[in-house]
C-alpha cells in the first residue's frame, strides 16, 4: 500500500500497482532532481513540538477549548486513510499545547461526514446535557451529506460529553440550524459575555458571505445580522473566527478581529485574512475599506486556523493547519499526512497603517526548549558561515536572531542545509522584502505548484530585522519584528539535511544569534 502511495503521487499509477508490497523502501525525487531511497519506518519527518496524528490523513483543527486542566485539539481526520475522506473528529490532549496525548475517534462519521466547528463548556449546563457539576462540552459542527450526483447537504449539528471529551453523544434534535443550502459550514461558537449567550459565526462559502446567529442553549439559534463579502474575494469562504484582541501597549484597549479563511496573498491559493473592527453582539463592523486585504500569514501552509475557548487566562491562542489545498494531497505521504502550526498568541499593534496582527508562539515553547546558546555577533559577507563553525546544526530549533543591515544587498540564513539543498530564508533591503524559499529544500512533492519563494513586505526598524524562526523537522515558521508577519511553510528535507548557515550578499550585514537546538 505505500509502495502504491509514492508511486502513484509520482504520478506513476501502473508501476505503482506493479510494485505494491514489493519491499520495504521508497524512492522519490529530490528537488533538484536527484534520486533518493525513503525509509518511511524512520518517520523522520515526524515533529517533535507540533502536533501531528499518528497516522493517516488530517486537516483543519476543531473544537479547540481548554476544560478541566486540558488543552483539546480535536481535528478533520480520516481514520481510514493518508487521503481526505470519511471526516470524523480526531483527538488529542495536552497540559502544555506542545505534548500531545493521542486519544480514539471523538466524533466519527455516520450518514454524514463531520466538517468543521467549535466546542464550548456549558458550565451553567444551559443545554440541560451535563450530568455533573462542572458542566460539560459541547461540540458544534457540520453534517456533510453526500446527496449523489454532485449533490451535498450541509447543516449545524451539535453533540456533547459528559466524559471530558473522550466520548460524544450526538443530540436526537439535529440539525440545529438547516438553510437547506449545499454549502453553509464550520460553525464558530463562543460565550457573549455581554450578552449573556452564544454567538455562532458560520460560513455560506460561495458568495463569501458569513452570518451570525444567537442561542441561549445551543439548540435554537436566531439569526442576527450578516457580513461581507470584503477583502479579497477570489476564493470561497470556510472556517471562521472572531475574537476581541488586546492592543499591544496600551491597556485596557480591545478591538474585534474576524479571521477566516479564503483567499491567501498568492493567487490561486487559498489562505488566510482578517478584519479589524468593532462586534456589538449582534453585528460584525469592519473599520477598514471593504476591499483591503489583510492576510494573516505570508507563508503557503497556514489555514483554517481557529482559536481556543474557555482559556483559564486571558492569552488568545489559535492553531492553523500546516498544509495548501493546493498540493495537499500529493505531499509525500508518512504513516500520518499533515500537522498543525505551532499555537500562536495574538494581539493587536498599532501601526501608521492602522492595526495590524501581531502573532507569537505560546510561551511554552521557550518554556520547554533546551538550554540556548547566545553567540556573539557573527558580521556576515560573501563567504557562508556556519553556526560556531559547524558545531550547530540540527532539524529541530528554535532560532531568535538579530540581523543588522550594513550595506549588503541580501542576506539571511539556510536552514536544513546540504551541498546544495536548503532551506533559505533571506531579505532585500532594496525591495524591502522577506522571504522563504523552499524549492531546494529536499524531497519535492509531485505537485509544481509546491516549491514557491514565498515573499513579504516587512520594514526593517533602525536597519534591523528581528526572526524567530522554528524548524520542526517537516516545518519552517518564520515570525518576523516580533509577531508582525509570519510566513510558514511545510518543507521534506532529508535526514542528512541538518545544517545551519548565515549570508550576506554584495556587502555586509550582522547577525546575532540566539539558538536553542532539540537536535535531531
Ligand atoms: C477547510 C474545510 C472546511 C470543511 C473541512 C472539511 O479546510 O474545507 O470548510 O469543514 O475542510 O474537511
Amino acid at each position: 500500500m505505500k509502495m502504491k502511495t509514492i508511486l502513484g503521487l509520482l504520478g506513476l499509477p501502473a508501476l505503482a500497482a506493479w510494485w505494491v508490497g514489493c519491499g520495504p523502501s521508497e524512492t522519490s525525487q529530490t528537488a533538484v532532481g536527484e534520486t533518493v531511497v525513503l525509509d518511511t519506518a524512520t518517520e523522520h519527518w515526524r515533529p517533535r513540538f507540533h502536533f501531528a496524528p499518528p497516522r493517516h490523513w488530517t486537516n483543519d483543527p476543531n473544537g479547540l477549548v481548554y476544560f478541566q486542566g486540558e488543552y483539546h485539539l480535536f481535528y478533520q481526520h480520516n481514520p481510514f486513510d493518508k487521503k481526505w475522506g470519511h471526516m470524523s473528529w480526531g483527538h488529542a490532549v495536552s497540559k502544555n499545547l506542545l505534548d500531545w496525548e493521542h486519544l480514539p475517534v471523538a466524533i466519527a462519521e455516520d450518514t454524514a461526514m463531520i466538517f468543521s466547528g467549535s466546542a464550548v463548556v456549558d458550565t451553567a449546563n444551559l443545554s440541560g446535557f451535563a450530568t455533573g457539576p462542572g458542566g460539560c462540552l459541547v461540540a458544534i459542527y457540520t453534517a456533510h451529506r453526500d446527496l449523489g450526483g454532485g449533490k451535498t447537504h450541509q447543516t449545524q449539528h451539535i453533540a456533547y460529553s459528559n466524559d471530558r471529551g473522550r466520548t460524544f453523544t450526538k443530540y436526537a434534535g439535529n440539525p440545529v440550524l438547516d438553510l437547506q443550502q449545499a454549502d453553509f459550514r464550520d460553525p464558530d461558537v463562543f460565550w457573549h459575555a455581554p450578552t449573556r449567550r452564544w454567538i455562532m459565526v458560520v460560513q455560506l462559502p460561495q458568495p463569501r458571505k458569513t452570518l451570525f446567529y444567537a442561542s441561549n442553549d445551543l439548540k435554537k439559534w436566531t439569526k442576527l445580522s450578516e457580513f461581507g463579502p470584503a477583502g479579497n474575494p477570489e476564493a470561497i469562504w470556510e472556517c471562521p473566527e472572531l475574537v476581541q484582541l488586546p492592543v499591544e501597549n496600551e491597556p485596557g484597549q480591545q478591538k474585534w478581529v474576524y479571521l477566516l479563511s479564503a483567499a491567501g496573498p498568492y493567487p490561486g491559493y487559498q489562505g488566510m485574512q482578517y478584519f479589524v473592527g468593532e462586534f456589538d453582539g449582534t453585528t460584525f463592523r469592519n473599520e477598514y475599506p471593504a476591499d483591503q486585504a489583510l492576510y494573516v500569514d505570508y507563508g503557503r501552509d497556514f489555514y483554517a486556523a481557529i482559536g481556543y475557548n474557555h482559556l483559564p487566562d486571558d492569552r488568545r491562542i489559535i492553531i492553523g493547519w500546516m498544509a495548501n489545498w493546493a498540493y495537499a494531497g500529493q505531499t509525500p505521504a508518512h504513516p500520518w499526512r499533515h500537522v498543525m502550526s505551532i499555537p500562536r498568541e495574538l494581539a493587536l499593534r498599532r501601526t501608521p497603517a492602522g492595526y495590524r496582527l501581531v502573532q507569537r508562539p505560546v510561551r511554552e515553547l521557550a518554556q520547554a526548549r533546551p538550554p540556548g546558546a547566545e553567540l556573539d555577533p557573527i558580521e556576515l559577507d560573501d563567504e557562508p558561515h556556519s553556526l560556531d563553525g559547524g558545531a550547530v546544526t540540527g532539524r529541530v530549533l528554535d532560532l531568535e536572531l538579530a540581523f543588522e543591515q550594513d550595506d549588503a544587498q541580501q542576506f539571511g540564513l539556510r536552514l536544513f542545509e546540504q551541498g546544495d539543498q536548503y532551506v533559505e530564508i533571506g531579505y532585500l533591503p532594496a525591495t524591502g522584502q522577506l522571504y522563504l524559499d523552499r524549492s531546494r529544500a529536499g524531497v519535492a512533492p509531485t505537485s509544481e505548484r509546491f516549491s514557491q519563494r514565498d515573499s513579504a513586505a516587512v520594514p526593517l526598524t533602525d536597519r534591523q530585522l528581528k526572526l524567530r524562526v522554528l524548524i520542526d523537522r517537516s516545518t519552517v515558521e518564520v515570525f518576523a519584528q516580533d509577531g508582525q508577519v509570519v510566513l510558514s511553510n511545510a518543507v521534506f528535507p532529508l535526514p542528512q539535511q541538518r545544517g545551519v548557515s548565515f549570508f550576506a550578499k554584495d556587502g555586509t550585514a550582522w547577525v546575532k544569534p540566539h539558538v536553542y537546538s532539540w537536535g535531531d
